[in-house]
This record gives C-alpha cells, sequence and structure tokens, in this order.
C-alpha cells in the first residue's frame, strides 16, 4: 500500500511517500529554520505563512522522487494534533483538498505516534508491544506502545519539555535557535561532571524541567554580575548529563517495573548523542533490545508519518472532509 504522508506541525513543511509502512519511497522536508533563527524561536503566523507557500512544491517532489502520480496512490495521511493551529491547518487542509479531488482515503496520524513510527522504519523487525521515550519540543513522555494503534502514557512532564530545556538553556548560554543541537555539539568539548544540578525529586515515571533550567539561568546571571567567566562547554556537557540521567533513570525504572525487555527512542531529542550513547549502553547492561531512529528521522519528517498512517488505516482510523486541526492531543 501505497502512502502519500504530509507533516506540518512546526517549522518543517514535509512530504512523502512510504510503502507498507515501512519502506520510505520518497522523503522531502523544507525546513524554516533560518527564517525562525533571527527571532530566537518559531513564531507561529510566519511558520503558517511558509507552509502555505511551500507545501504544494514539497508534495510534488515527494510524488517525483518516489517516480509515481498521485493516481497510483491509496491513501494521503496527514499530521492533524497536536501542534501550532496555524502550521497544522495548512497541511490538513492541503491533504482534503488532494483526497477530494483524487478521490483517495484521508488518513489522520497523531504527531507523537508518529515520531514513535520513524522506528518502524529503521527496524522492519520491530512490533509493538514495546516502551517508549518520546522526547520532543513540546513532549516528554513514557509511553507504553501496546499495539500499533493503542497507547498508555505513564510518565510525562510537570512542567517543560525535554526539548525545551534544552532550547532555553541554550538561549542562555548564548547559542543559536534551535538550541538543543547547538548544546549537543558544544558539551563534546566539555567536562560532564564540572557542575551538579539538583536531583528532581517527583514520585512515579513523570519528569519536571524547570528546575534544572532555572539553575542553568541562575548560574550565568550570577557569573555575569560577578564578573566571572563560565567555561560552557562544561556548563553544557553537565546541563546535558542532568537531562539525560533524569529521562533515562526514569524510562529504565518503568522498563524494570513493568517488564518491558524492548526500549525504543522517538522525537526530537532523540538526536541527542549523549541520550543515545546512554541509553544504549544502559539497554545492553540490562539485556533490553533498543532501538533508536537515524538522525535524519528524529526530527519533523513526513516519512514518520506515512509509517504510522497505515497501521491507522490499517486499524480503519480513517477521517472524513471535515477534519480539524487540534493544537492538544493526547496520544492515547
Ligand atoms: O520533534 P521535534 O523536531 O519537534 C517537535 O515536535 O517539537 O523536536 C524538536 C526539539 C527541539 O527542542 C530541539 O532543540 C530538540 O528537539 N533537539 C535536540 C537535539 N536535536 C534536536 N535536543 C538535544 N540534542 C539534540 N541533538
Ligand atoms: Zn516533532
Amino acid at each position: 500500500m501505497l502512502i502519500l504522508a504530509i507533516e506540518s506541525s512546526c517549522d518543517e513543511t514535509a512530504a512523502a511517500v512510504v510503502k507498507d509502512g515501512r519502506e520510505v519511497l520518497s522523503s522531502v522536508i523544507s525546513s524554516q529554520v533560518e527564517e525562525h533563527k533571527i527571532y530566537g524561536g518559531v513564531v507561529p503566523e510566519i511558520a503558517g505563512r511558509r507552509h502555505a507557500e511551500n507545501i504544494s512544491k514539497v508534495v510534488q517532489s515527494a510524488l517525483q522522487g518516489a517516480e509515481i502520480s498521485l493516481d497510483n496512490i491509496d491513501a494521503i495521511a496527514v499530521t492533524y494534533a497536536p501542534g501550532l493551529i496555524g502550521a497544522l491547518l495548512v497541511g490538513v487542509n492541503f491533504a482534503k483538498g488532494l483526497a477530494f479531488a483524487a478521490n483517495k482515503p484521508l488518513i489522520p496520524v497523531h504527531h507523537l505516534r508518529s515520531h514513535i513510527a520513524a522506528n518502524y522504519i529503521a527496524y522492519p523487525e520491530l512490533k509493538p508491544p514495546f516502551l517508549c521515550l518520546v522526547a520532543s519540543g513540546g513532549h516528554s513522555h513514557i509511553v507504553e506502545c501496546k499495539d500499533y494503534t493503542k497507547f498508555k502514557v505513564i510518565g510525562r512532564t510537570r512542567d517543560d519539555a525535554a526539548g525545551e530545556a534544552f532550547d532555553k538553556a541554550a538561549r542562555t548560554m548564548g547559542l543559536p535557535y534551535p538550541g538543543g543541537v547547538h548544546l549537543d555539539k558544544l558539551s563534546q568539548n566539555g567536562n560532564d561532571e564540572a557542575y551538579t544540578f539538583p536531583k528532581v525529586k517527583i514520585d512515579g515515571y513523570d519528569f519536571s524541567f524547570s528546575g534544572l533550567k532555572t539553575a542553568v539561568i541562575n548560574l550565568v546571571h550570577n557569573a555575569q554580575q560577578k564578573g566571572e567567566e563560565i567555561y560552557m562547554p562544561d556548563l553544557a556537557a553537565s546541563f546535558q548529563k542532568a537531562v539525560v540521567d533524569f529521562l533515562t533513570s526514569r524510562l529504565m525504572k518503568a522498563a524494570n517495573d513493568l517488564k518491558y525487555d524492548k526500549i525504543a527512542l522517538a522525537g526530537g531529542v532523540a538526536a541527542n548523542s549523549a541520550l543515545r550513547k546512554s541509553l544504549k549502553k544502559l539497554c545492553s547492561d540490562n539485556n533490553y533490545t533498543f532501538y533508536m531512529p537515524p538522525l535524519n528521522l528524529c526530527g519533523d519528517n513526513a516519512a514518520m508519518v506515512g509509517a504510522q498512517g497505515y497501521y491507522e488505516y490499517l486499524s480503519g482510523n480513517l477521517a472524513s472532509l471535515d477534519l480539524n486541526a487540534t493544537a492538544n492531543m493526547s496520544i492515547e
């Protein structure tokens, strides 16, 4: 089955053609990062406008890349929630128009479900059930993936998402947007034990990152006021370690408590080098099989939407032409 997938939930306009949920025939991503950089973050109005300008070209080049025409597509999948409403609406309306014009089924795809499905592309043998850490700019969840379209969130952040904490700490350190990837790079030359941060005490599998973020802000401001120099690579590496230790310790506890032996990682923060390295080792030490998408499938893309779209289709999750975009929606 061939699915044309469309993604426009944040600042990437993307389209892809995916076969049977696992094989990517084409994947096109048009990033707006350069434009949002000067504002230090995504400006929703600009994002929506650029999606509207780019979507037609991006979809066309995905079809061309797969060397097929719209007639040969079996269904159209689109990210409809959660995300920036003005951005989501562009993809949803474009997908509705195509589905109507070409008389194809329309498949609504939840953004976080699609991040998890990036692993199905990378690992053709991967099947639920497994436990997944989903960490992006807007969410940090520990999710029981009970089946392809059946999820249970057992841990979530009580305040900032992990990606948001990376971005805000990075900004305080004077790094450009998007901060996470720059902080990751800077930390390569740093000592991750140079600074210690207070351990967050919350029961269960929930997260909290705002205290860590505030600690970094206070540390930098105090040093500035006293005229002291901070060696930023050390601060970046220490902050990154604190975030990674928190994420991984909760995930490992959940895996142990709930007896999962298959662990996956997903979302933009899955690109973090320290997180990848740490989880790989912890899973190997505990005899868990570990799955993580390659870097090009960690950030927002439409290939993952095509992958999840296939399983939504098989479960009968189809949308009618009055499908609307939704800014907030649980993965469950
Ligand atoms: O999934 P994503 O592309 O967009 C959302 O759905 O939010 O995630 C973006 C987030 C941003 O906060 C970005 O800074 C973070 O992922 N990120 C990273 C790295 N690459 C991207 N955070 C830490 N280290 C990285 N290497
Ligand atoms: Zn995302």
